[in-house]
């Protein structure tokens, strides 16, 4: 393949959704857990997510105080600062938005290991966030002028990083740019029972003003586990 396998490893509710009061409830922390304790079973060196999950769990809304008057301009060209690293955060922010202070995501639980961050962008960022990366050794790509063209990006992660699997996890609105492009080639599911009721939250895959909605597109199981407390993990594959 030229491209990467790339699985969905998610967590939901009842009713599809990936955020919410759901998670708050006492049981949620068990599957929140077997989430984590699954993703290393995948032996995958790569995990991606979004924007704004990166933000929430990571940077912490953190945001630079980038000089951008000095900034010499700097050619649209991929960055490799590291090729050779056990693990890789991937994170999709297509603006440079993302206030990364290290070249590293250190592990938060023992099933995780540290993740050399690789940002991936689009030409609009600026000259200064460029810079700053390159100065505190986080990988950038480009994966197109305006919009980003997935299939693009993750075949650069191949090429470049040598990367043959990635987990994607989230969100919603990511998880739905590849849907849109029919890159997922399996879903790993761990379906919470509890219906979180809420209408207005993200789901498992999501559209919006940059995302037309696909069509629809068939998931075959692969397999089904129970778990413990009315639980399921559900694998599915697309082919
Ligand atoms: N239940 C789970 O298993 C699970 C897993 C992961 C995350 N989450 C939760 O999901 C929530 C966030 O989900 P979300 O769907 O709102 O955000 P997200 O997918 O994490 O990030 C969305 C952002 O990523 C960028 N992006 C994604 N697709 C793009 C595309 N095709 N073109 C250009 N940019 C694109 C955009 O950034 P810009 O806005 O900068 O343009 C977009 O706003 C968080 O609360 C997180 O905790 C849950």
């Amino acid at each position: 393949m030229k491209r990467p396998y790339i699985i969905c490893h998610m967590v939901t509710s009842l009713d599809g959704k990936v955020i919410g009061d759901y998670l708050k409830v006492e049981r949620a922390a068990y599957f929140t857990d077997i989430y984590e304790k699954i993703h290393p079973r995948y032996e995958s060196k790569a995990w991606m997510c979004g924007r704004v999950t990166m933000e929430e769990h990571f940077t912490l809304g953190h945001k630079l105080d980038l000089i951008h008057e000095d900034t010499p301009p700097i050619s649209r060209t991929d960055y490799v600062a590291n090729k050779n690293a056990t693990s890789y955060a991937i994170a999709v922010d297509p603006s440079g938005r993302l206030g990364w202070t290290e070249s590293s995501i250190e592990s938060w639980n023992e099933h995780r290991t540290d993740g050399h961050i690789v940002e991936v962008l689009t030409e609009q960022v600026s000259d200064a966030y460029l810079s700053h990366l390159k100065k505190i050794g986080v990988s950038y790509i480009f994966g197109g002028k305006e919009q980003l063209n997935f299939t693009v990006v993750v075949e650069k992660l191949k090429n470049l990083f040598s990367i043959d699997k990635i987990m994607l996890e989230g969100g919603g609105f990511l998880n739905g740019s590849f849907l849109n492009e029919g890159l997922i080639d399996e879903l790993s599911l761990i379906l919470v029972p509890i219906a979180d009721g809420a209408s207005n939250s993200v789901t498992l895959f999501e559209t919006s003003p940059f995302l037309n909605k696909t069509k629809p597109v068939n998931f075959f199981l692969k397999e089904v586990k129970k778990l413990d407390d009315s639980g399921l993990w559900l694998k599915y594959v697309t082919k």
